[in-house]
């Protein structure tokens, strides 16, 4: 056996000299049985998976249902993002911010070269080299993961661009992400191997000034597929701070008015929240076409026209499967039925399909549920796991916009959505008077919680601009930086800010508004008033639309319900005030004084009302 520290330069695929002596280095540490660059080949596919299947990982899926598309069932325990055990290691605790874990850089580094140590033996240390955002743009974004887990090298593949085309693209000396990953599960001589193998123990932590990330312990998406959530939003926010450009949790749409007008959105909602539905909706309003440039990250730059442009540096959805439906979503069915897909903790049908609640309305007879067990509709367990995941080629969505390859440096956005999960308070839509009113309302953002991080479901907190759990850095100098951007660009060239909301409830606890396809009706509006052809009336709390604005026209919905998810109601704001109070007080000092003169301002309107 040869060691790995007989030098992966040899086989090396890249004369990047300090790449090849960090992979060594960490090779060193891991001591893994042996080295393997990711290089993108179909070949290289193939090999991962059908080994991936040989360990019990992966059962493939039928070849007709889902061609080149697999099932995979987590350990019970390792099923989504660990918030509490995920850090932000400034060299300043006030860096990190109140929001944030915080552990100074040389402590954890010291933690996790213990952890590290050896983690791999008996593994293959993989090495992906990748690349967030086109590899064709001005600036392309590398990174590169080192991991010991075939499954999280399969869905990097999905996800990300990556393999040989993106080390020829680094050349010899470009800058890059490090990024090392490990399940923390090494293997004894001969010991034989879980289909999960995973570690109690987590860490999943960022060194903002290095740009560095270690996880450890954990195989679940957002904890284990670094380019993702580590990268693109925690450390990329922190770029785009130094750089002067913004890493956002936001889907990016392009719709196109029954005129032909086109315009490019974001959104801005929390996770599990209906963005990677709103990203590839069917518009119910007549003549209005949508189509999708991303479902969940969004890096906003200037362009030389002084405008924002918006590029999703994703290759894949990675969307939570339970109440994606031919209904909900058709265009997310049609993408994971062309197949190329991996699947976690969603059932497994009888002929070798998948099925999740909510994808059909009648219940299969029998399935293997997430636990690898048998399942009827009678069992009074879920057959799914709530965030369980599609893991998806972005390029297979039927509704992807040509702009998504065709311009790497993004598309200039029009409007910027925020939205959280409110039964109560927060209208269907309501428009910023300005770019400040509008951080305003992103920096209070209020959602209450659901499956996809571990913890509590349904409690409402502040999820601002739905960044609470990925930002990489102090949350009021982050509110700073938004304020910054808008200070930088004229006024009439930033794009126009919404809160909407889908979810209000009636008293009986029913939806007010019905949502999916129907919210093109409210985008609708926000063209329109792009475009100064729809009417808004001013209320305490910004813009809302004026009495018949909103196209209903075919929409079962009562005049009485519609009022009710429009309400601005007075006395519920007037609740929020001090929930709004303790949020800035918990944001402390580094708070910019422009949020807190938003704050007295929406005072003093609701008491004027
Ligand atoms: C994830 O956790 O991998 C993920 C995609 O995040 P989210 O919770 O935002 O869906
Ligand atoms: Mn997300
Ligand atoms: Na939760």
């Amino acid at each position: 056996m040869t060691s790995p520290a007989d030098s992966p330069a040899q086989s090396a695929p890249t004369k990047h000299q300090e790449l090849l002596s960090w992979v060594d280095e960490i090779a060193q540490l891991a001591k893994p049985d042996k080295v393997q660059w990711v290089n993108g080949s179909d070949e290289e596919w193939k090999e991962i998976t059908d080994a991936l299947v040989e360990a019990g990982t992966f059962v493939r899926l039928n070849e007709e249902k889902k061609p080149n598309s697999f099932w995979a069932a987590s350990n019970p325990s390792d099923v989504a993002r660990v918030e509490d055990r995920t850090y932000i290691c400034s060299e300043q605790e006030v860096d990190a911010g109140p929001t944030n874990n915080w552990v100074a850089p040389a402590e954890m580094k010291e933690t996790l070269r213990g952890l590290f140590d050896g983690s791999m033996t008996g593994r293959t240390m993989y090495v992906i080299p990748f690349c967030m955002g086109p590899v064709e743009s001005d600036d392309p974004k590398f990174g590169v993961e080192i991991t010991d887990s075939a499954y999280v090298v399969a869905s990097m593949l999905v996800m990300a661009r990556c393999g040989q085309k993106i080390l020829d693209a680094m050349g010899t000396d470009a800058g890059y992400v490090k990024c090392v990953h490990s399940v923390g599960a090494p293997l004894a001589d001969g010991e034989q191997d879980v289909s999960w193998p995973c570690n109690d123990t987590k860490y999943i932590t960022h060194f903002p000034e290095t740009r560095e990330i270690w996880s450890y312990g954990s195989g679940y998406g957002g904890n284990a597929l670094l380019g993702k959530k580590c990268y693109s939003l925690r450390i990329g926010s922190v770029i785009g701070r130094d750089e002067g450009w913004m890493a956002e949790h936001m889907l990016i749409l392009k719709l196109t008015s029954p005129e032909g007008a086109v315009h490019y959105v974001t959104g801005a909602f929390p996770s599990a929240t209906g963005k990677t539905n709103l990203a590839m909706l069917e518009p119910t309003v007549e003549g209005w076409k949508v189509e999708t440039l991303g479902d969940d990250i969004a890096w906003l730059r200037f362009g030389p026209d002084g405008r924002l442009y918006a590029v999703n540096p994703e290759f894949g959805f990675f969307g939570v499967a339970p109440g994606t439906s031919y209904t909900t979503n058709p265009n997310a069915m049609r993408t994971i039925d062309k197949g190329n897909s991996v699947f976690t903790n969603v059932a497994l049908t009888d002929d070798g399909d998948i099925w999740w609640e909510g994808m059909t309305e009648e219940k299969p007879a029998h399935l293997i549920d997430w636990h690898g067990n048998d399942w009827t509709p009678e069992s009074d367990q879920l057959s799914s796991h709530p965030n369980s995941r599609f893991c998806t080629p972005i390029t297979q969505c039927p509704v992807l916009a040509p702009e998504y390859e065709g311009e790497p440096n993004g598309v200039p956005i029009s409007a910027i959505l925020f939205g959280g999960r409110r039964k109560t308070t927060i209208p269907l839509v309501t428009e910023s008077r300005d770019w400040q009113h509008g951080v305003f309302m992103g920096a209070t953002v209020s959602s209450e919680t659901t499956a996809a991080a571990t913890g509590a479901v349904g409690v409402v907190r502040r999820d601002p601009m739905a960044m609470l759990p990925f930002m990489g850095y102090n949350v009021g100098d982050y509110f700073n930086h938004w304020l910054e951007i808008g200070k930088q660009a004229d006024a009439e060239k930033l794009p126009k800010i919404f809160y909407v909301n889908w979810f209000r409830r009636d008293e009986d606890g029913s939806f007010l508004w019905p949502g999916f396809g129907d919210n093109s009706r409210v985008l609708k509006w926000i063209i329109e008033r792009l475009e100064g052809n729809a009417e808004a009336v001013e209320s305490p709390i910004g813009r809302v639309p004026a009495d018949g604005a909103l196209d209903v026209e075919g929409l079962n919905i009562s005049e009485d319900q519609l009022a009710k998810a429009s309400a601005v109601n007075v006395d519920e704001w007037l609740e929020e005030l001090p929930l709004i109070d303790e949020w800035f007080e918990q944001v402390g000092e580094r708070l910019p004084s422009a949020m807190r003169d938003e704050l007295e301002t929406l005072r003093t309107n609701l008491d004027a009302a």
